[in-house]
């Protein structure tokens, strides 16, 4: 049995161009960048040309680039710096955010003493503008950390317009853009963001690799620390062929950007058509069902059956692979605290189907059959 991969937000599948671009390095290129010979010489020029590739997709300069392990490391860095480095006093931010921020903020609103303000949401997990102002009015050194894109409802935060706000109150801003780099095209240098994140495993690239945006007039200090790596940011020797494969896998998403786009939003309304002619009663969480919201995720509650507790594993076993919305988001038990954020109600089952490059309407049709089975009995 084929195995139907609909969990691209929380991984995607390594390119095998991506791949190809890799194999040179981890057989050939295995000197540390920070040797001084040839071989450390040749190591820091591809980290240095990968840079400038990175760079160059955001319209930014390569200097304010730092790789890191991924988003969740430069999500650390960006909160525990601020407060440690910028002096900020006042964390702005959402119940939707991922694990990586809220629990990084909310450890350093009880171990440091940061005062953390939570911005309203909507039912459809749409950002309260006048509420980030009102909070932003509380004054303070503040950074505003709010997400791109939800990765579980798929609702989208206007960057510019809150880029916007934020300049106005002369408050940091940084956004969470690991479900959106690979997916949507940037330019940094007209957007008043102080800091945006990576990771590359989102866009078909490897995993422990991404990066750190830093704007330039916006220094942090190290969070990890020892050696003198990436500009003394970031200790601990790099990730080369991960630099290299993220760099790869950014070049080919963004060379067929459009044509993702559009497959893969022709995919998740072909779902969404299919859903409603099939099963009465279904529903999408969030903003997901919108054209607007993040063109990968659909967020689906379905009607109560006499399977509701196993519904991901009757998926499972027909070789279908998604997240549970109600069940969990890593193997806990707690329920998503992003569909509790919103009020969903946790007596239906939801499923967050992800789309990426590599799905099929066929995939799609399948899907749907099982799921009809599952109502049909
Ligand atoms: C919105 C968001 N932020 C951060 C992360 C963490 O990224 P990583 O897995 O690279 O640590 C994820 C991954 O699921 C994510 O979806």
């Amino acid at each position: 049995m084929k195995n139907i991969y609909f969990d691209n937000a929380a991984t995607t599948p390594i390119d095998s161009r991506v791949v190809d671009a890799m194999i040179p390095i981890l057989k050939e290129n295995f000197g540390n960048p920070s040797s001084i010979h040839s071989n450390g010489r040749i190591a820091r020029s591809v980290i240095e040309k990968s840079r400038k590739q990175v760079a160059s997709f955001f319209n930014s300069n390569p200097s304010e680039f730092f790789f890191t392990s991924g988003g969740t490391e430069a999500d650390n860095m960006i909160l525990r710096c601020c407060v440690e480095d910028l002096g900020v006093t006042h964390i702005i931010t959402s119940r939707l955010e991922h694990h990586a921020v809220l629990h990084t903020a909310e450890e350093l609103r009880d171990a440091e003493g940061v005062k953390l303000s939570l911005v309203n949401v909507c039912s459809k997990g749409i950002i309260d503008l006048n509420h980030l102002e009102e909070l932003l009015k509380l004054g303070g050194k503040t950074l505003v950390s709010l997400m791109h894109a939800n990765n579980e409802i798929a609702t989208k935060l206007p960057l510019k317009e809150v880029g916007e706000i934020c300049k106005e109150y002369d408050a940091l801003f940084h956004s969470d853009t690991v479900q959106t780099i690979g997916h949507y095209s940037f330019d940094f240098s007209d957007l008043n963001l102080h800091f945006a994140t990576c990771a590359a495993h989102k866009f078909n690239g490897p995993k422990g690799i991404g990066f750190l945006y830093m704007r330039s007039d916006a220094q942090l200090k190290p969070m990890i620390t020892g050696g003198a790596q990436e500009r003394n940011m970031r200790a601990g020797t790099e990730n080369i062929y991960g630099i290299v494969g993220l760099a790869k896998a950014l070049e080919l998403a963004y060379d067929g950007l459009e044509e993702h786009h559009r497959d893969i939003q022709i995919l998740k309304s072909y779902m969404i058509k299919r859903l409603k002619e099939e099963i009465p009663g279904v529903s999408f969480n969030g903003d997901s069902e919108s054209t607007d919201s993040l063109y990968t995720v659909l967020n689906v509650c379905f009607p109560n059956s006499d399977v509701d507790e196993m519904f991901l594993y009757h998926l499972d076993i027909e070789g279908i692979s998604v997240s549970g919305g109600s069940a969990c988001s890593s193997g806990s038990n707690i329920g998503s605290h992003v569909l509790r954020g919103i009020g969903t109600s946790m007596e239906r089952p939801s499923v967050r189907f992800s789309f990426g490059r590599f799905n099929t309407i066929a995939e799609v049709d399948k899907t749907v059959e099982v799921l009809t089975k599952i109502y049909s009995k």
